[in-house]
Parts: structure tokens; C-alpha cells; sequence
């Protein structure tokens, strides 16, 4: 497959990748993933009108951040984008800085892929940050389901999924990506810190790992520390801030009493998706969720 863009979209410009879908969208298949929400969380952001800087602190795969990056929404302010999770962001980082190494780790990886070399793959971890990144973004298009999990140490321990074809390197949109990171400043950090960067006038979106609909569902433990409600609570603490610092905070959580006592000072919209995750319990068909928002 050649490497250049093959086609633009006449409206917006924007170069077309495979599948047919406009450049940049996001790198990586992540848990919680936001594409199905987006037509949603984009009314949203242009209800708030113009802001400053754009903050994204549950970063995961940033659907949002491409998606406001594509349709020329990212403001010139630019964006800080974070998550708890470093290797994740280096991902990122690596592809922002390093662009055409990732591509060459990757076209690496796509001719030696093969079960043992995913094994391998999983078990070393590169120095060199385009190493990294490719090994993450490698594992993320070859592993069992696409999902990203760590056990206690922090490490990847997801089995080889079954992908006669896997996709592992995409690189149309790894340099459109990169074009997106541009805008960004990259930090590995905990939600709360948001606090020392969101200005009056900027925008926050936060997308945290959600409140469990049952207790079958419970699906809080992305990385090594779980996202429990201590830790709900102390995020609804810190929108009650930002919002007394004039800083536009969107957020979407599962629409559960818990969300619904923390954010009864907000406006809280109930928002149909299709959920993925979650086969049981709920997760069949259109769930509810809440946009909370305090524009
Ligand atoms: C629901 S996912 C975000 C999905 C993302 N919006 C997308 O479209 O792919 C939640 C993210 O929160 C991160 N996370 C968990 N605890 C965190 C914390 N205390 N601070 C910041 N990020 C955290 C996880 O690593 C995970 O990437």
C-alpha cells in the first residue's frame, strides 16, 4: 500500500485513509473509545462557543481530540492532552516527535509478525521512544480483542487475538496524527493536575473510566489502579473548581445515581450509545449515558 494520501474530501480537505474515512482519526483501539458518542460531544463543544485551550485528561484514544483536530475546532490555543497511563502516552509523544521511526518499527513488525514475535514483542520493552511506541501500537492492532489491559505490575498481558489480516501499520494516518500532536502538549499525569493548567476561557473534557451500571458491569480497572468512587468523587470536586475558575467543563460518565447526586449543580443530558464493552448487564443494545456540562 503506498504511503502518500491517495484522496482529499472536497468540504473539508482533509486527505482520505482506508476505510474510507477522513484523516487524522485515532491510532489506537482503547477501551471506553468515544467514536460512537462523538456527533454528540461535538454539539457540545460548539455549544460552549470559543475557548482558549483545549484539555483532555482521560486522553485513551483521543477521539475527540482528532475529531476537533479533522474538523478545524481545535482552537489556536492549541491543547494539553494527558492520562495516567505512560505507556500510552508515549504513544503519542513518539508519534508526534518521531513520526516516520514509529512507521519504520512498524513496517518491521508487520513482516515479522507471526506468534512468537508478538510473545516476544510483549515481553521487551524498548528504550527508544519510537520503539515504544510502535511495540504499543503493534500490540494494540494484534491483541486479543484490541483491548488494552495491565495486571497488577503495570504490564501488558493481553493474549494474540485471531486477525488473519491485522492492520498493524496505517501510515497515511500516523503522519496525519502527527500533524494533530503538533497542536499538543503530551503529559503522563493523574486527572487532578488539570487544576495547575486549565485556564479561565479554556475547555476541559472529561472522559473517565465510568461508574459501573451493575456490578457485573464493573469495568474500572484500565491500569494498574482502579478508578473507584474515592476517585469519582475527588473528579466531581475538581469540575466544582474549575467551573469557579470560568473554565467550560464537558464530561460523560454512565447515567447512575452516583453521577447523577455528584453533578445535580450541572446540567446533565441523558445521551443514547451503543455500548461495546459490557456483554452483559446492560450492554445490549442503546445505553444511557450523561454528558454533564457546565455551559
Ligand atoms: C474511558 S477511557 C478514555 C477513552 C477516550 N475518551 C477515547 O475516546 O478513547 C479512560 C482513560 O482514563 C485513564 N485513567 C484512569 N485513571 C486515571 C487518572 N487517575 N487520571 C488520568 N487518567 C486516568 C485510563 O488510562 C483510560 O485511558
Amino acid at each position: 500500500m503506498p504511503d502518500l494520501p491517495r484522496q482529499q474530501t472536497p468540504i473539508t480537505g482533509n486527505p482520505i485513509g482506508r476505510y474510507g474515512r477522513e484523516m487524522p482519526y485515532p491510532i489506537l483501539k482503547w477501551a471506553g473509545g468515544k467514536g460512537r458518542l462523538l456527533p454528540e460531544l461535538v454539539d457540545r463543544v460548539d455549544l460552549a462557543g470559543q475557548f482558549g485551550r483545549y484539555h483532555e485528561p482521560f486522553l485513551g484514544g483521543g477521539a475527540l481530540f482528532f475529531e476537533l483536530y479533522r474538523s478545524g475546532r481545535l482552537p489556536a490555543g492549541g491543547a494539553r492532552i494527558s492520562d495516567a497511563n505512560p505507556n500510552l502516552m508515549a504513544v503519542y509523544e513518539g508519534v508526534r516527535d518521531e513520526v516516520e521511526g514509529v512507521i519504520r518499527r512498524l513496517r518491521m513488525h508487520s513482516k515479522l509478525h507471526s506468534k512468537e514475535h508478538y510473545y516476544a514483542v510483549r515481553e521487551r520493552f524498548p528504550e527508544d521512544l519510537r520503539g515504544q511506541a510502535a511495540r504499543i501500537i503493534y500490540l494494540n492492532r494484534t491483541c486479543y480483542n484490541g483491548l488494552y489491559r495491565e495486571n497488577k505490575q503495570g504490564k501488558f498481558n493481553t493474549p494474540m487475538g485471531d486477525y488473519k489480516n491485522p492492520a498493524i501499520l496505517d501510515a497515511d494516518n500516523l503522519r496525519e496524527a502527527a500533524k494533530a500532536l503538533q497542536e499538543a502538549e503530551i503529559a503522563t499525569a493523574s486527572f487532578e493536575e488539570i487544576l495547575n493548567h486549565a485556564a479561565p476561557g479554556d475547555f476541559v473534557y472529561f472522559d473517565p473510566p465510568y461508574v459501573p451500571v451493575s456490578d457485573s458491569a464493573n469495568f474500572t480497572s484500565y491500569a494498574k489502579n482502579g478508578f473507584g468512587e474515592r476517585e469519582q468523587r475527588l473528579l466531581a470536586e475538581t469540575m466544582r473548581e474549575l467551573d469557579k475558575n470560568c473554565v467550560k467543563v464537558l464530561l460523560s460518565n454512565s447515567m447512575t445515581p452516583l453521577i447523577q447526586e455528584l453533578y445535580q449543580r450541572f446540567t446533565v443530558d441523558t445521551v443514547y450509545a451503543p455500548r461495546l464493552v459490557n456483554s452483559k448487564a446492560g450492554g445490549r443494545g442503546n445505553v444511557e449515558e450523561a454528558l454533564v456540562r457546565n455551559f
